[in-house]
């Protein structure tokens, strides 16, 4: 088509207007096509995704930049960012060696994996297990030979889908060579919706933040460990080593001898719904506060310090829409957690017991329960301190090195049960620690590279084997001693 206006131009200027029109409606047609590729192009910032339909939230705004700097920008961080590879030639990376004598045993809470992936210890996972647990998925993550291919279907609340996908790429740097070749749905709404009923017939393998002893999901770290700038959290060691500092600088004894919760009440949970009822300093023993996001970005977050918080002895955990990752900052004060009893469960939470890392808390009579933790604490407060003091050193055990731990022992008892051979999708799309940096804008930016992993020293901590009767005994010992709590509270009336 380009040929023969070319040679009628040459031969004639009255062919030139022609001939400039078809350059001018080519170039069109060209730019026309950018464009429309750009806008399918999916990135995981989460440019042109839709919401979740099952999970529907307000879409991202991304018209700060001009049309034509957006369309650059998804070009250049999609296909000119990570590393070329031909991987039929890439070899998987070396691993490093270590000395085996310096890995210790994971926390016990790790057994839990195996309990999550019980469903599938008979039959495996299948690539019709994936491809059915895709029609509740947000993103497919498939490692091959080190290195991470994403497709993308919904897009994430805020920065969830860019720091989780981070989290896994820093597991590959702090495991090179380790982590095996995986094919998983990952969808990162708050609510599980495996079903254990529904879905009895056929359990879906899909990982995403809780789970709950009704749901199939299999619970994964959540993006807070990375950080979450929105809400100006800072990564997961960062946060907890100021507010361990913090919570020493006062001793138990001045510390304000009330319950404290401050949070957001508005999120469809009828739980902290009624804590607002408990807001009695002198009746219920406690302060309840509402949590105005917009109002603290507004004051560069002056007010919502997490490290600020510890100024109580007793901190009062109320799950959210779910799960709610506020939990390991409230049990990191070394106060006396009250916990109301949750129906979610994150990966690590399962890990704490009551009255040896919180103390529990009676849904159905809330305010008389918080009022009673707080009046025990008062009266014994020696093993009041001692509680907070235990919650707060799990979360210590907690460090970003067991988070990685977990992930990669996740990770590698699902590849096992794995019945077929994970490729990269033909649509899947690679994405590198570069393409992630490249999409985030600068606080984003700030947060990433602040919760870089580098390479461990020592391999990964032990897992234990499978053993169904210690998950089983640690859930009734659990139990045995909520119904002491409540006996307890029972007396007293
Ligand atoms: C990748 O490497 C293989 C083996 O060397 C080679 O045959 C193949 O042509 C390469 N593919 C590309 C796209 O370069
Ligand atoms: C699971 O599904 C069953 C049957 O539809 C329903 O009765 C039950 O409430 C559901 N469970 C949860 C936790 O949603
Ligand atoms: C709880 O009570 C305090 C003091 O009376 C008040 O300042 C605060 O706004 C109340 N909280 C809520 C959520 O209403």
């Amino acid at each position: 088509m380009g040929a023969p206006l070319r040679i009628s131009a040459a031969r004639s200027p009255s062919y030139f207007l022609p001939f400039l029109i078809g350059l001018l409606s080519l170039t069109a047609l060209f730019l026309y096509q950018v464009d429309s590729f750009v806008s399918r192009v999916k990135t995981v910032a989460g440019h042109n995704l839709d919401p979740t339909p099952w999970h529907i939230f307000p879409t991202r705004n991304f018209d700060e930049e001009t049309r034509q700097a957006r369309a650059y920008k998804i070009i250049q961080c999609s296909y000119f960012t990570c590393p070329y590879t031909n991987t039929t030639t890439t070899a998987t990376p070396s691993r490093p060696r270590h000395s085996k004598s310096s890995s210790q045993q994971c926390p016990e809470f790790f057994s839990f994996i195996h309990h999550d992936l019980e469903p599938w210890s008979r039959t495996g996972i299948t690539k019709k297990h994936v491809m059915e647990a895709k029609n509740f998925a947000a993103f497919r993550v498939v490692i091959f030979k080190g290195r991470l291919y994403l497709d993308l279907y919904y897009a994430c609340v805020q920065s969830r889908m860019m720091f989780t996908i981070w989290g896994l790429l820093q597991l590959l740097e702090r495991y090179p060579g380790m982590v095996p070749d995986v094919d998983l749905m990952f969808d990162c709404m708050d609510r599980p919706n495996i079903n254990k009923t529904e879905h009895s017939s056929m359990p879906l393998p899909l990982f995403r933040y809780c789970t709950t002893q009704d749901h199939f999901d299999i619970p994964f770290p959540d993006w807070s460990f990375w950080g979450w700038p929105e809400i100006n959290i800072r990564p997961w060691n960062e946060e907890f080593r100021d507010i361990k500092q913090v919570s020493k600088s006062q001793s138990w004894s001045r510390k304000w001898p009330r319950a404290y919760w401050k949070g957001n009440p508005d999120v469809l949970s009828p739980i902290r719904t009624e804590l607002l009822q408990c807001n009695h300093s002198r009746k219920w023993g406690a302060h309840i506060l509402r949590q105005d996001w917009g109002e603290e970005a507004k004051a560069g977050f002056e007010g919502s310090k997490l490290s600020d918080q510890c100024k109580y002895r007793y901190k009062i955990y109320a799950e959210g829409f779910a799960w709610s990752v506020s939990l390991k900052y409230i049990i990191s004060c070394g106060s006396l957690a009250l916990i109301i009893s949750p129906q979610y469960e994150d990966f690590f939470s399962r890990g704490l017991l009551p009255k040896k890392n919180y103390w529990p808390v009676a849904p159905d009579e809330l305010c008389q329960s918080i009022k009673f933790a707080v009046d025990w604490g008062n009266v014994n407060p020696s093993e009041a301190q001692a509680i907070g003091k235990n919650g707060q050193d799990f979360m210590e055990t907690l460090s970003m090195d067991r988070v990685y731990d977990y992930m990669f022992h996740l990770i590698t008892e699902y590849s096992k049960l794995q019945d077929f051979k994970p490729v990269p999708s033909s649509s899947g799309l690679e994405v590198c620690v570069d393409s992630v940096l490249c999409f985030a804008d600068e606080k984003q930016k700030q947060f990433l590279e602040r919760s870089t992993a580098f390479p461990s020293p020592s391999p990964p901590c032990t897992l234990q084997p499978a053993n169904g009767n210690l998950i089983k005994s640690w859930l009734q010992q659990k139990q045995r001693v909520i119904e002491d709590v409540r006996a307890m509270e029972k007396q007293k009336v």
